[in-house]
């Protein structure tokens, strides 16, 4: 599908609620089905990959039904039963495949985990072979999916990680939920810690320490969660409404996790006009709203190190950001952003310079030398990519000419409801 975005002269206005997390609504379906009893998600996400994850886990033997448009009733009996063929399709969704393939590398049965072909292309070597270590036994062509994994008795670990990846670290901790002895995993940087919370959250025997966490064998007591909403989708918001000029508005309901909000400290460091009100812990979770207003002059800034596992899905939008500011923004450390559902530096830096950024591709990032005129006038792929696809039409409304977006309609498998919150603010 083809989208076209026209310039917006009249600013963005008014008042939305942001959308529920889908990296915290993917954990709650997975640790809610391993808990035994009965709960309730609510807000759960309507985007695609949350209902592969849900699929999987309703595959698996555990009952879990809507009881409205974002309500799921969840019962388990605290184990996982083989479907009828075992084989278990994680649709787009790569942290489905990793973390599920964590849970299911220690189980009494095989089971094999497939994926589009975006996902049947993303390195799960980084998985596979911490889960080796464990005792698992999963075989692929060239640590690609398809997955086949034999279920195996898994032992504990100590093992430090080269990334700093949530999918990883989960993968690793839910493994060692179900293995005889300590799991300890050490990371370079803290990356989102969801995992951690939630578990907590639900009885585990689970310490954090800095950049490691413990975690022992142990039972989940099933519990209500409500899930707040996606900063990651509210970036491109807070994006819009600092480049188009006359905007002023405010997002609701936004997760704001130090673990996840490393784009607000960004905005901050660019001189961005962001304002945090309201904040609250939501089922463990901190939670906020922000008002954003347009800002005149935004200045370069350098994202690395640290920051990176911080804001990693948010840096095609923050690319953007920087196409408005003064001076070079340098974004490094972010190679693993050529391993996510496109090699998100090439793609972002071709599209880009289509419609008149001034982009360099580097193999850990990228530099943008900002405050240029967008020409706009191309047509952009999205590389079936929902986050480049939003990306685009933010760019799209401060650019002087209409472009077309090919293949809008990825923006289901996180955000859905992209567009029509869009219209609400225009
Ligand atoms: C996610 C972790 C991140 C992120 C992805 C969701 C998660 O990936 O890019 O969209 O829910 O754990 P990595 O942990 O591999 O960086």
């Amino acid at each position: 599908m083809i989208k076209r975005v026209l310039k917006c002269n009249k600013g963005l206005t008014g008042e939305i609620t942001i959308p529920s997390d889908k990296s915290i609504s993917h954990r709650a379906v997975m640790f809610s089905s391993l808990a035994k009893g009965e709960c309730t998600v609510k807000n759960f996400s309507s985007g695609a990959d949350c209902h592969s994850t849900l699929n999987l886990f309703k595959q698996l033997g555990v009952n879990i039904d809507f009881t409205d448009e974002k309500t799921l009733k969840i019962k388990s009996e605290g184990t996982l039963i083989p479907g009828s063929n075992n084989i278990y399709s994680c649709g787009n969704s790569g942290t489905t495949m990793r973390l599920v393939s964590g849970i299911l590398a220690g189980q009494n049965f095989d089971s094999t985990l497939t994926g589009d072909e975006s996902l049947s292309k993303r390195p799960m070597k980084r998985v596979i072979e911490p889960l080796t270590l464990m005792g698992a036994k999963i075989e692929s062509t060239d640590s690609h999916a398809p997955l086949y994994i034999k279920g195996q008795p898994l032992h504990g670990i100590n093992y430090s990680s080269k990334l700093s990846s949530a999918q990883v670290k989960s993968c690793i901790l839910l493994a060692g939920l179900n293995a005889e002895g300590e799991t300890v995993f050490t990371e370079p940087y803290v990356s989102r810690n969801h995992t951690e919370l939630m578990l907590d959250y639900l009885g585990a025997d689970i310490k954090v320490d800095g950049n490691s966490v413990t975690i022992s064998s142990s039972e989940l007591e099933a519990k209500d969660i409500y899930v707040v909403g996606d900063i990651s989708s509210a970036a491109f918001f807070i994006v819009a409404g600092l480049i188009v000029p006359n905007s002023d508005f405010v997002i609701k309901n936004v997760g704001f996790n130090s673990t996840r909000s490393g784009i607000i400290d960004v905005v901050r460091r660019m001189n961005g006009n962001v304002e945090i009100l309201n904040e609250r812990i939501v089922s463990g979770e901190l939670c906020a709203d922000i008002r954003v207003k347009y800002t005149e002059f935004l200045k370069s800034c350098t994202i690395e190190g640290e920051d990176i596992p911080r804001l990693i899905d948010e840096l095609p939008v923050i690319a953007v950001l920087a196409s408005q500011a003064e001076g070079e923004t340098v974004v490094k450390d972010a190679q693993d952003l050529r391993n996510k559902e496109s090699d998100r530096i090439k793609c972002l830096t071709d599209e880009l310079r289509k419609i008149g950024v001034d982009i360099e591709e580097r193999e850990d990032g990228f530099i943008i030398d900002g405050k240029k005129r967008l020409k706009g006038g191309s047509e952009l792929e999205s590389y079936h990519d929902h986050r480049l696809a939003m990306s685009f039409y933010v760019a799209g409304l401060v650019s002087e000419n209409e472009i077309a977006i090919n293949g809008f309609e990825w923006t289901k498998i996180s955000f859905p409801e992209f567009e029509q919150l869009m219209e609400k603010l225009s």
